[in-house]
């Protein structure tokens, strides 16, 4: 099996997912709920060990700052559900809104934003092309009118039940010019009643009907605090978990001895009600983020913004993700927010996921200059000052914020992309290559056979690991080369097997997962060997 890529690949991962337990749809005995997801016994490891991963890196461990000191980082846990005026301050219920699109065949909603690349990896958008000719520049189509009324007449009919041309195909095909046109332009062609008109909607991705004008959508859920159910009891599920740093900002002030500059940080559930969940758990409804506001005197803020750029790229690359995968990308001033753009700017750390077409990479994390917008913002919705007394300039302002926002659960999909690998030298070939911390099982631990004593020294060993190290498998089923796939699909880096030379000398073999090579080591020295290579 060669490794397969884009779409292929995404199969594959989503299967292996399911398989080995790292991700299921959630309520999936029900059906499922798009959108939605659960991480199973191996994902919900992997997922706790990418989250302490930043905890340390953030919290425990702060990296170093430009003065060679440690930097002062500090940890929240918010509740979910605010006070709604945190987000009628924050913006979020005037302008936290998606153009969305509805279709009149099929009824499906589906972001303005997101047309133009569902339709890139539509089956029947592919199916339509292959009966036109290409036309003489890359990425143009002829439009045979014949050829297109047949495959109205035929495919189409179960394909794209929607499209104009499908429904009206003598009327559509007939009005077309036998032109090159790209496939954009084609597409509006064919989703038109009418001969073409210049500014004519794309048609529907799902059933290539027509869309409605785009209308802007909150994203944010709604709900009712109390028995009431009426206007003054609505509440909202928190879109993002930044809005917590800013409100509590006095409350970390009072209470800890920080100091200007200093960040707060916190790990947790956000939820967004998303026009278009897609790519798996990459445009989820219900996420996870990790999210920094670090607050710094305004005239340093653009040293610092280029600080966090650095360093948030470095985590990632020392999560695993390699780095011709990575890639820093400066936000257009158009894609920027009025209070980037005013003063420093705001940049992705992207990742090349499967299915981030043309484009080649995708958001993983943003690191934005917020300028001090939040606080101002909280500090008049609340009435209650939010600034800061720097005793060392004798000085009074209200902080500015480099705010490295995030996702855990999208960073576990570019961790779960980057560890999959088919390796067609093995007997089972797919091996899930996570960096040894990340893993969710540090070590497999195998008796060769299930008598003469292996067993009893393979279950000491297991216990000492599990103590010691962290989650470990003791496996004593089937052959060695089943349990090592076993192992490989789980992304366990270190397999331990006990043989017959352990009755001898008291050692065992090491395998390691990515080059299957093994090595012998005293038995006692098994936790060693692997603390070292797996913290
Ligand atoms: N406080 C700023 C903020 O929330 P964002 O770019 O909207 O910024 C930060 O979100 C990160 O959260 C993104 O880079 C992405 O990794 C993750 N994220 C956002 N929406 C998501 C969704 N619907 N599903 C999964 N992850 C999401």
């Amino acid at each position: 099996m060669p490794m397969p890529t884009g779409s292929a690949l995404m199969e594959k991962l989503v299967a292996l997912c399911k398989r080995r337990g790292f991700v299921f749809q959630s309520s999936e005995i029900y059906g499922g709920l798009n959108g939605f997801w659960d991480y199973g016994p191996l994902g919900v490891e992997l997922k706790n060990n990418l989250r302490d991963a930043w905890w340390d890196a953030m919290v425990r461990h702060p990296p170093i700052g430009p003065d060679g000191q440690e930097l002062e980082i500090v940890g929240l846990d918010c509740s979910i559900i605010s006070h709604p005026r945190v987000w009628e301050a924050s913006g979020h219920v005037g302008g936290f809104a998606d153009p969305m699109q509805t279709c009149r065949q099929c009824k499906k909603l589906v972001r303005a934003d997101h047309v133009a690349e569902l339709l890139a990896e539509a089956a029947w958008v592919t199916a339509l092309l292959e009966t036109c000719e290409a036309g003489p520049l890359p990425g143009t189509w002829i439009p045979r009118r014949d050829a297109l009324r047949r495959w109205a007449e035929g495919k189409g009919r179960r394909l794209a039940p929607g499209l104009a041309l499908v429904r009206y195909p003598a009327e559509v095909a007939g009005s077309l010019n036998e032109e090159p046109l790209d496939v954009q332009t084609l597409l509006r062609a064919l989703a038109s009643e009418s001969p073409m008109v210049a500014d004519a909607e794309l048609p529907c991705p799902f059933c290539g009907g027509d869309l409605t004008e785009a209308r802007q959508f909150n994203l944010m859920f709604e709900t009712y605090v109390g028995a009431v159910r009426d206007e003054e009891a609505k509440a909202y599920l928190r879109p993002e978990t930044a809005q917590g740093m800013f409100y509590n900002f006095k409350n970390v002030l009072d209470s800890t001895r920080v100091k200007v500059p200093f960040g707060i940080c916190q790990v947790g559930r956000s939820f967004r009600n998303e026009v278009t969940p897609r790519n798996f758990i990459f445009r989820s409804r219900e996420f996870e983020q990790m999210e920094l506001e670090f607050f710094v005197h305004p005239e340093e803020a653009t040293q610092w913004y280029e600080f966090w750029r650095a360093e948030r790229f470095r985590w990632w690359e020392s999560m695993g993700l390699a780095g011709r995968n990575l890639r820093l990308r400066e936000h257009e001033p158009d894609e920027l927010a009025h209070y980037a753009r005013d003063a420093g700017g705001c940049c992705d750390v992207e990742y090349a996921f499967p299915f981030s077409g043309e484009k080649g990479f995708t958001e993983l994390e943003g690191i934005a200059y917020r300028s001090n917008f939040d606080l101002i913002q909280h500090q008049q919705a609340s009435g209650v000052k939010l600034d800061y007394f720097d005793q060392e300039r004798n000085e009074r302002y209200v902080p500015h914020v480099i705010e490295p926002a995030a996702g855990l659960t999208r960073g576990l999909l570019a961790v779960l992309c980057e560890a999959y690998t088919v390796d067609e030298t093995r007997p089972s070939p797919e091996l899930m290559r996570f960096a040894p911390r990340l893993a969710p099982i540090k070590a497999g631990i195998f008796p060769l056979v299930n008598k003469e004593g292996m067993p009893e020294i393979a279950e000491r060993i297991y216990r000492d690991v599990r103590r010691a190290v962290g989650p470990a498998q003791l496996d004593v089923k089937q052959s060695i080369g089943k349990r090592y796939a076993r192992m490989d699909e789980a992304g366990t880096p270190y397999c331990i097997t006990v043989d017959g030379q352990t009755l001898a000398d008291q050692t065992v073999t090491v395998r390691d997962r990515d080059t299957g090579a093994q090595e012998r080591i005293a038995a006692d020295r098994v936790v060693a060997y692997l603390l070292e290579r797996v913290r």
